[in-house]
């Protein structure tokens, strides 16, 4: 399986993907239509981690900015005890409603609440408190939303995010590339917050994974 993104030596991304257990058959499906339209998934590596997240904490209720078609709304949806709910946010409707058709065949519907819209608009009418939030949409809106995330953490929440090394980009300290500035402004401000203990992963884009005090 190919990623574009990843910045994850090619023989080791290839290594892993050989020897990590195959997903399931909807996800496998998904991951077909995600390579097969060079769509920007996460991919099962870092999914894994989203999975095991929800597993770790116990969370009951998620936030996702940034849904896509689904791929992990459904990694993160399986791993839910039962009652829990992962209500996601995807600004293309085609991309929403194969989504909730995936969610529906995979048994989901029932823990799944996927919004069609602008996902800060979505979080800004939300009160929270969230066990955990996952931000994946635009990077020129991730400042944004890290304003709106941490007030509806519970303490002790997880906050989430993707493309934290942007394949490499954010080498560059004059960059002028409006997403890059955002994504370094995010780091900074996360690994500066007294009020999360923040993590990097540099697997893939890198995955930064942040826990609220509490
Ligand atoms: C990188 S894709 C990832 C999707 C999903 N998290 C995954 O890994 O499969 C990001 C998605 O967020 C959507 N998106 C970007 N900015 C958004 C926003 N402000 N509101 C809602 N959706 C947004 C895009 O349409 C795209 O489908």
């Amino acid at each position: 399986m190919t990623d574009s993104f990843s910045i994850t030596n090619p023989a080791i991304h290839a290594y892993l993907d050989r020897v990590r257990p195959p997903s399931d058959e909807i996800l496998r499906e998904m991951e077909e239509h995600a390579e097969a339209r060079k769509f920007p998934y996460l991919g099962p590596q870092c999914a894994r981690i989203l999975h095991a997240l929800v597993k770790m904490s116990g969370a009951r209720s998620i936030f996702e900015l940034g849904s896509g078609f689904g791929y992990t709304m459904y990694w993160m949806a399986k791993a839910l005890p039962a009652r829990g709910m992962v209500v996601g946010t995807e600004g293309d409707p085609t991309n929403v409603a194969a989504a909730k058709e995936y969610f529906r065949r995979g048994g989901l519907s029932n823990r799944t609440d996927l919004r069609c819209g602008d996902a800060l608009g979505y979080l800004r009418a939300e009160p929270g408190p969230f066990d955990m939030i996952y931000c994946d949409i635009d990077k020129e809106g991730y400042p944004d939303a890290l304003d709106l995330a941490k007030p509806r953490l519970r303490p002790g929440g997880i906050f989430v995010a993707d493309n934290l090394l942007r394949s490499g980009q954010v080498l560059n300290d004059v960059s002028r590339e409006t997403a890059t500035v955002a994504i370094q402004e995010f780091t900074r401000r996360l690994y500066a917050d007294p009020d999360f203990f923040t993590v990097i992963i540099p697997i893939r884009d890198g995955m930064s994974i942040s826990v609220k005090a509490g």
